[in-house]
């Protein structure tokens, strides 16, 4: 749109929901300024969005597709703007993301709405900015503060970035009256227009930057090229204008095919994509303003933050007094803690806690239109709750467990309303974990369900629905990454060799020093409870339940797969543990040998990937992108590999069905192999 008011032209930016800079308003954008320029009405023209977004950015889906290089591309627009003869001023309100600060960087001026974030966040994507950001920004707000919003890919408030270099002026009122007064100003001061371009960053300072935040980089950031590359542009900064544009194209243009960034794009649409049920499951949730949560031990304080935080009136009951207070003082803790650090306002934390209350009364129930129960893991405790919940609930309140690997349907079965009960399994910190599977019951309604993912998405997670089957998806498919890791041991490998291939790949932990940390007594009782119905033919392996029995209990107890000094790990296992691994292979008759770390990895994702394909075809994951979503939210797998599926779908499928199939053998009596047709068809 394009309006012409007081000798002001302002171009509106029309592409909802968030004016991504798809091809069709690229050539709008240009078409406006050009009419703006020719105008002899115009002295000076905004550049606005709507309040939800000035842009998002490049159009995510127009990536690897013809239209990201039809004229006029970015860059080009970009250009345009920065050529201009008559002012253009940007005014940002909602999100200025990505091309879309891009955009604003290139215009003469920026007036800022208080509210609006901004951000390059194209390293979240496996990219740079490649429309000059790189060149730009640095010039604006220095190379160091450039560097802290690129590298970190998190939009900042424009209030936060006030008195940066990069906005002409911050505003609390009308935002496009104010762009359009600093417009006028421009086009009265007869000077040139401020450029970005024209100014010349100081190339010694500029190297020192660049080299301290190469030499901070974390290692998973390291695995990712865009970070790299992103520091490699930075440094081009101090180039003649034109080459260090020149420069920043031919690193982002090295990118944009990477796997990583085709990885980290899948996994943009994934998520968004996951939070939508199926065209067969859809329904409109029931409303949800009160939550009660019972039981306020780790999951139920942490679920209670994440209500509070999500604006929500929550109730949390406790069987008696003393855990009730136990509960209620770590949640004030908490929103302690994250004033003194700085991260939430005194008001807001207030605010939080003043829509808390706390009970032992069960009645209280009868206010809540979803009851979350987060008592101890054990059916006949649970099944007694929901016995109890059912004669206080209302009729129409949604019923929720957050078993980790209990039968909801049991569950439900104790309550006279199964229709209302579904599993909403929080990741632990609940307040923290994006991941939220969202279990349907044999009778869950559709409208319960969808309640459950919407209540997902108030929460700031990313919901995930799936069948009610043992540990889900997540735990189904780490238990079979386990067992595989596990047999690694008994084939050759050790512990360490095993993690270190794993986080080498990226994982945030390899699986015995996650196992360490959580307690091996968790894995240990579900053995023994399994124990009765184990096949003894079965490959297993016994080294975790003899580490138990010798009190090795993990990271808590001083000594798990790894011993703990002062709570810091051992780089290498012990003899003991060494000597109990060796016991294990020589009882299966194999005779060890050493495992490459490639071999671990591609183990690791053979064992993930099969069990993916297993639970696409029992129905317990309804896409297989799902899963994906479900390992890179809720279980450190790098989010830039895409997950098991994105994997497998890359491997040659003879080799994969050979590997599987040998994988089977070795595992033996047992093994069951997935169909990978569903998995494999994209
Ligand atoms: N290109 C194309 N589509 C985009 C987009 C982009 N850059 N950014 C968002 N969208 C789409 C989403 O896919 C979603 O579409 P859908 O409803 O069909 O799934 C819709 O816009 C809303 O996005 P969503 O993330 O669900 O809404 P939100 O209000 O929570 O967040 C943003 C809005 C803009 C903050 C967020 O989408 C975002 O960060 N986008 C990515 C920005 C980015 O990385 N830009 C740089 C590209 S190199
Ligand atoms: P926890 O032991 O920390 O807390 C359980 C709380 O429930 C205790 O405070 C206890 O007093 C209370 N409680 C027990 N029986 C009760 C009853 N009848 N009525 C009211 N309150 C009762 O346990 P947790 O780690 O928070 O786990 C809770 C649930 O969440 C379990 O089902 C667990 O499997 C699941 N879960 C845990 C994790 C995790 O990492 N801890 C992750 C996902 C899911």
């Amino acid at each position: 749109m394009l309006t012409i008011y007081n000798g002001v032209a302002v171009i509106t930016l029309d592409n909802p929901p968030v004016n991504s800079l798809g091809h069709a308003l690229r050539e709008r954008i240009v078409q406006r300024l050009e009419a703006a320029l020719v105008d002899p009405a115009v002295r000076g023209i905004v550049l606005a969005g709507t309040d939800k977004a000035f842009s998002a950015g490049a159009d995510v889906a127009e990536f690897g597709t013809p239209l990201q290089f039809q004229e006029p591309m970015l860059r080009g627009v970009v250009a345009a703007v920065e050529a201009s003869h008559k002012p253009v001023v940007a005014a940002l309100a909602g999100v200025a993301l990505g091309g879309g600060l891009e955009l604003a960087l290139a215009c003469h001026g920026r007036v800022a709405l208080e509210s609006a974030r901004v951000g390059l966040p194209e390293v979240t994507l496996g990219l740079i900015p490649g429309s000059g950001g790189t060149q730009r920004l640095p010039r604006l707000v220095g190379p160091e503060a450039a560097l802290a919003l690129m590298l970190s890919g998190e939009p900042r408030s424009a209030k936060d970035l006030a008195g940066s270099g990069l906005f002409d002026a911050v505003v609390a009122g009308d935002l496009v009256a104010a762009a359009m007064r600093r417009a006028l100003e421009l086009a009265d001061t007869g000077a040139p227009f401020p450029r970005a371009r024209d100014r010349h960053p100081e190339a010694a300072q500029v190297q020192t930057i660049v080299d301290a935040h190469r030499a901070k980089l974390q290692p998973r950031q390291r695995l990712q090229p865009a970070y790299g590359a992103l520091l490699d542009s930075v440094a081009a900064c101090v180039l003649p204008f034109d080459e260090g544009l020149q420069r920043e194209r031919e690193l982002f243009l090295e990118l944009l095919p990477s796997a990583a960034a085709q990885a980290l794009r899948y996994q943009f649409k994934a998520e968004r994509e996951a939070t939508r049920l199926p065209a067969d499951l859809q329904a409109a949730p029931r409303p949800v303003a009160r939550v009660a949560v019972i039981g306020a031990g780790t999951m139920g304080t942490g679920i209670t933050i994440a209500a509070l935080d999500a604006g929500l009136q929550v109730l949390l009951l406790e069987q008696d007094e003393a855990a009730l207070a136990r509960g209620r003082q770590r949640i004030s803790d908490h929103y302690r803690g994250r004033v003194t650090a700085g991260k939430l306002k005194v008001i807001m934390a207030a605010d939080n806690e003043t829509r808390l209350a706390i009970t032992t009364d069960w009645a209280r129930l009868a206010d809540a239109d979803l009851v979350i129960e987060a008592v101890f893991e054990e059916l006949a405790v649970k099944q007694q709750v929901f016995r109890t919940v059912d004669g206080y609930a209302r009729q129409g309140a949604v019923l929720a467990t957050n078993t980790s690997y209990l039968d909801v349907d049991a569950i439900a079965a104790a309550t006279s309303r199964p229709q209302d009960v579904l599993g909403l399994h929080f990741f632990s910190p609940a307040n923290v974990m994006k991941l939220l599977e969202v279990v349907r019951g044999a009778n869950t309604a559709p409208d319960v369900l969808a309640t459950g993912m919407a209540l997902g998405v108030k929460l700031k997670k990313t919901p995930v629905h799936c069948g009610n089957a043992f540990g889900f998806i997540g735990n189904r498919i780490y238990n079979a990454y386990r067992r595989q890791c596990e047999f690694m041991l008994e084939d050759g490998a050790w512990p360490e060799n095993v993690d270190h291939a794993l986080t080498a790949m990226g994982f945030a932990m390899g699986p015995f020093a996650v196992a360490d940390l959580s307690g091996l007594d968790i894995a240990w009782r579900m053995r023994k409870a399994q124990a009765a119905t184990r096949d003894p033919r079965e490959r297993y392996v016994a080294v975790l339940d003899q580490l138990c029995e010798q009190g090795r209990l993990g990271r808590k107890s001083g000594a798990g797969y790894y011993t703990y000094t002062d709570g810091k790990q051992s780089t290498t296992t012990d003899s003991n543990v060494r000597g109990l691994i060796e016991q294990a292979s020589l009882a299966r008759g194999i005779t060890r040998r050493e495992i490459a770390a490639d071999e671990i990895q591609r183990r690791a994702l053979l064992a993930m990937a099969n069990e993916a394909a297993r639970l696409l075809a029992e129905g317990v994951a309804s896409r297989p992108a799902d899963v994906d979503v479900v390992l890179v939210q809720g279980y450190g797998f790098p989010r830039w590999e895409g997950g098991p599926v994105f994997w497998a779908r890359r491997q040659d499928r003879q080799r994969l069905e050979a590997e599987l199939q040998q994988m089977a053998r070795e595992a033996g009596h047992g093994f069951v192999l997935g169909n990978l047709d569903a998995l494999l068809a994209q």
